[in-house]
């Protein structure tokens, strides 16, 4: 019987919580589709801070290295955010990102059917589904760029440098031609080529890289204009591919446009398919230990983590319809609506259990 080695990093507000649940949906389906997981546990963010004066400590990098792969809830909290910015800790969740090498960010955006009224668009812009999928750069650009502090004539300055290496680009490119190829087969590429140069060898080598791919329709769309695609129309997109930051914002505007951020999941990728998972929302510090948070995307990232990183797509699959079904009926507090029965984050979990 196949074994899984899996680090979880809970981290911080919520992340107990609802790692917690994604762990015991994961069992579930570990016992029906015949596999057994191996959990260990690591430090990263505030939690980490706490207990070793760093968010990211050694042991953590290491034992995730030696992991199939990566659980991780959400890090970060109030009492932390006046350290300096290389204590605090983002810098944690930079760092890991880094030091495991995971340079592809996959970010969909979907719509639960249940819950399309949650989205702030209109019915008729939303269409008959939202699926998109954002691939977003994690390692390279302004994020891991040279950055500083100066002076410019007397006045104090400051800089981040946004670079990137062709062979960064296109590795980046592959896995979305890739994942466009198992989707509808297109691929819109977004840059700032009208201004970046960064951006200019960007797009030179995206569509390079089609030249592999001529099956997938690619197009390029400047980050300002797809920004207001997004809310226009945003039925146009299959795939989304982009660098670091540009990838960051509009994740945000993609999440927000399906109305359920306490929905979406993530996978973070590296060249062996290891991979890092986590729900896309925060730690939402205000509701920690109350048990009312919604662990769905974390079950979710359980989820795409069987399906890209341990070769199980039909315990996906299973999650997935699973989560589906729950939705038709169960609700936590953040998706409640009337008609529904609300339940907290323990039931939530063992409802899609039930329904495994
Ligand atoms: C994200 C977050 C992080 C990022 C922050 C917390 C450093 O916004 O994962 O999108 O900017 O990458
Ligand atoms: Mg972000």
């Amino acid at each position: 019987m196949k074994n899984y080695k899996l680090v979880l990093l809970k981290g911080d507000g919520i992340g107990p919580e609802i790692v917690d649940e994604a762990v015991k949906v994961l069992d579930k389906a570990a016992e029906k589709f015949d596999f057994t997981v191996e959990y260990d546990e690591a430090l990263l963010g505030g939690c980490a801070i706490d207990a070793t004066g760093v968010p990211l400590p050694d042991e953590t990098v290491a034992k995730c290295k030696a992991a199939d792969s990566v659980l991780l809830g959400a890090v970060g909290g109030p009492k932390w955010d006046t350290l300096p910015g290389n204590l605090r800790p983002e810098a944690g969740l930079l760092g890991i990102r880094g030091a495991l090498g995971l340079f592809a960010n996959l970010r969909p955006a979907v719509i639960f059917e249940p819950l399309k009224s949650a989205s702030p668009l209109r019915d008729d812009i939303i269409g008959k589904a939202l699926d998109i999928l954002v691939v977003r750069e994690l390692t390279g650009g302004i994020y891991f760029g040279e950055r500083g502090r100066k002076e410019v004539n007397g006045a104090p300055a400051a800089y981040d440098t946004e670079m990137y290496t062709v062979p960064e680009i296109e590795r980046i490119a592959r896995v979305a031609f890739e994942m466009a190829m198992n989707r509808n087969k297109k691929l819109t590429n977004v840059d700032k080529a009208n201004v970046l140069e960064s951006s200019r060898l960007w797009r030179e080598t995206v569509i390079k890289v089609a030249a592999e791919y001529p099956e997938v329709e690619l197009n390029h769309l400047y980050v300002d204009n797809c920004a207001m695609q997004l809310v226009r129309n945003p039925g146009q997109f299959d795939v989304i591919v982009t660098s670091n930051i540009f990838g960051d914002i509009l994740s945000d505007e993609a999440s927000m446009i399906s109305g359920s951020i306490g929905m979406l999941a993530s996978a973070s990728l590296n060249e062996n398919k290891a991979g890092l998972y986590e729900p896309i929302h925060g730690s939402a510090p205000d509701i920690a230990g109350q048990g009312i948070a919604n662990p769905l995307a974390t079950i979710l990232s359980v989820a795409m983590m069987l399906k890209h990183s341990l070769d199980q797509p039909q315990a996906a699959d299973a999650i997935e319809n699973a989560v589906a079904k729950a939705l038709e009926t169960y609700r936590t507090p953040d998706i409640y609506t009337e008609g529904t029965k609300k339940v907290s984050c323990k039931e939530m979990g063992d409802i899609v259990c039930s329904l495994l």
